[in-house]
């Protein structure tokens, strides 16, 4: 197992290091961690930093924009309470959520960072130790009446005024903007038929509504929700779906919803027997994808079309309306198998080659009237996080953004480069980490509300494994591969984990 806190292979080597980016800075000579491999790296990038925090930024190289204003907020599982285990016996999903709040004014920045109070975290931080378990590691002196589990720890959505911090096992969990304070669970107004919500809505690039859908392992076993602008609830609806699978995410267009389900069956008798989870989700090859198209009216009846291969994904990228077509790109694991078995045990250094975490970009193309789905390999550099100009989510966009692989440097490494794709010239530009460095997702940021599609910013997490400390990247989206425009070292370091969204400033 890797050695958490420092010794071993990570203080025996120090090397000088040069940049091999365009217009980075030399490196002086440091520790360095040339000879951790990509699952040990993730290890280290993956423990927790339990630090609550209210600093201002003061180590910047290059200077903040000063059109930059608002907040980016991050979130992602921080285990507060450790297991006897340490963090790598835990699950990579499991973890309390410790969301951050990066706040820029007129050049300026400050990282506020407050865990999720859910009624389970201070039960556990009550009792002093790991009570509740998790996927992987079991609860230790359990607790007589143990709370639900709760740890929102995936994403974190701005929308209609309400801050909500998600996992896609419970009821979304809600904070103050401002402040990060806890507020408590958000049931939509009482309106929910499902136990959960995932944690990927989707806000529509010119409405502002926010669609969001819950998946379980017992009939109804997806539902779909549609809150408006003013927060109001004004859809909360059963979908009837084939067969119950793990849907993290989904897609939405101007007038459609599109559910990918995918061959990684939820399976609950061995959950109600005891097994656990991870024994409940499990890949079926012979259950093929399917997508389940249906209008975003109340009471629209879904058609599930098949896709033409098996493979699972996390995340669409964006899908859009175009001709009587549908087209939606994603991220996609051709072996499903391989994900999961990696996934189970990325935490504690062991993950084989890490193979299995590399999902390609696919495009998928449905005809509405043939009833047909048409997928595509776009390319074979793994990339995840893909995002978008927000303003486009449902409508035709140019330019997507994505954490992906550096397959020339380091084969199968991945989240080593931030890549700006563009449908029209079908050309990518990369802007490539620095060795010892990884990137988090890329959340782009206009300039202005009316500004061109790519005038503006991409906002990432920086990992520095030379210095054990986390940094923000203000990128130009014009211009990728430049240097950043700014780059902000944190005081207290960040697990890179999962996802962040951008509100601007009022
Ligand atoms: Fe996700």
């Amino acid at each position: 197992m890797f050695i958490w806190n420092g010794g071993g292979a990570w203080d025996s080597v120090s090397r000088t290091f040069r940049s091999r980016t365009k217009g980075e800075p030399t490196m002086t000579t440091q520790p360095v961690a040339a000879d951790l491999t990509t699952q040990e790296m993730l290890a280290r990038i993956l423990r927790p930093n339990p630090t609550e925090t209210d600093d201002p930024i003061t180590e910047i190289e290059g200077e903040i924009p000063r059109d930059l204003n608002g907040t980016l907020y991050r979130n992602g599982p921080c285990q507060k309470i450790l297991p006897k285990g340490g963090p790598g016996a835990m699950h990579l999903f499991d973890g309390d959520a410790l969301v951050h709040a990066i706040h820029f004014e007129d050049g300026t920045a400050r990282h506020r960072s407050r865990y999720a109070r859910t009624e389970s975290f201070q039960a556990v931080e009550q009792a002093g130790r790991y009570c509740l378990g998790g996927l992987r590691a079991p609860a230790e002196e359990p607790l007589d009446e143990p709370p639900p589990a709760i740890q929102p720890n995936t994403n974190i959505v701005p929308h209609a005024g309400r801050l909500l911090a998600l996992v896609e096992n419970a009821p979304p969990f809600e904070m103050r903007p401002e402040t990060l304070e806890s507020v408590g669970l958000w049931r939509f107004d009482d309106k929910m038929v499902g136990m959960s919500t995932t944690a990927h809505p989707k806000i529509d690039g010119r409405t502002g509504q926010m669609l969001i859908h819950g998946y379980q392992p017992v009939e109804p076993y997806v539902q779909l929700y549609v809150v408006e602008p003013d927060g109001s609830v004004s859809l909360a609806e059963a979908i009837d779906a084939p067969w119950p699978s793990m849907m993290h995410d989904f897609a939405i267009t101007e007038n459609y919803v599109i559910f990918p389900l995918g061959s990684v069956y939820f399976d609950f008798e061995p959950y109600l027997n005891g097994e656990g989870f991870l024994a409940s989700v499990r890949y079926r090859p012979e259950l093929n994808m399917k997508f389940g198209i249906r209008r975003r009216e109340p009471g629209s009846p879904t058609r599930w079309f098949d896709a033409p291969s098996t493979g699972y994904m996390f995340h669409p990228g964006n899908a859009y309306e175009e001709d009587g077509r549908i087209l939606m790109d994603a991220c996609t694991y051709e072996e499903p198998q391989k994900l999961l078995d990696d996934i189970n045990v990325i935490r504690d250094g062991s993950a084989g080659t890490g193979a299995g975490l590399a999902a390609r970009p696919y495009l998928y193309e449905f005809d509405l009237d043939a009833g047909t789905c048409r997928e595509t390999k776009l390319s074979d550099i793994a990339a995840e996080f893909p995002r978008l100009d927000d303003r486009r989510v449902g409508y035709p966009n140019r330019y997507g953004y994505a954490a992906t692989a550096d397959g020339a440097r380091e084969p199968g490494a991945f989240f080593r480069r931030i890549t700006r794709y563009d449908r029209t010239t079908g050309q990518s530009v990369h802007r490539p980490a620095v060795h010892g460095q990884w990137v988090g997702e890329p959340v782009f940021v206009p300039r202005t509300v009316d500004a061109a599609e790519d005038d503006g910013f991409t906002l990432n997490l920086v990992y520095d494994a030379l210095s054990d400390r986390t940094a923000v990247d203000i990128l130009d989206a014009r211009a990728i591969d430049a240097a950043p425009l700014a780059r902000l070292w944190l005081r207290e370091r960040i697990s890179l984990g999962f996802h962040g969204n951008f509100a601007a400033a009022r």
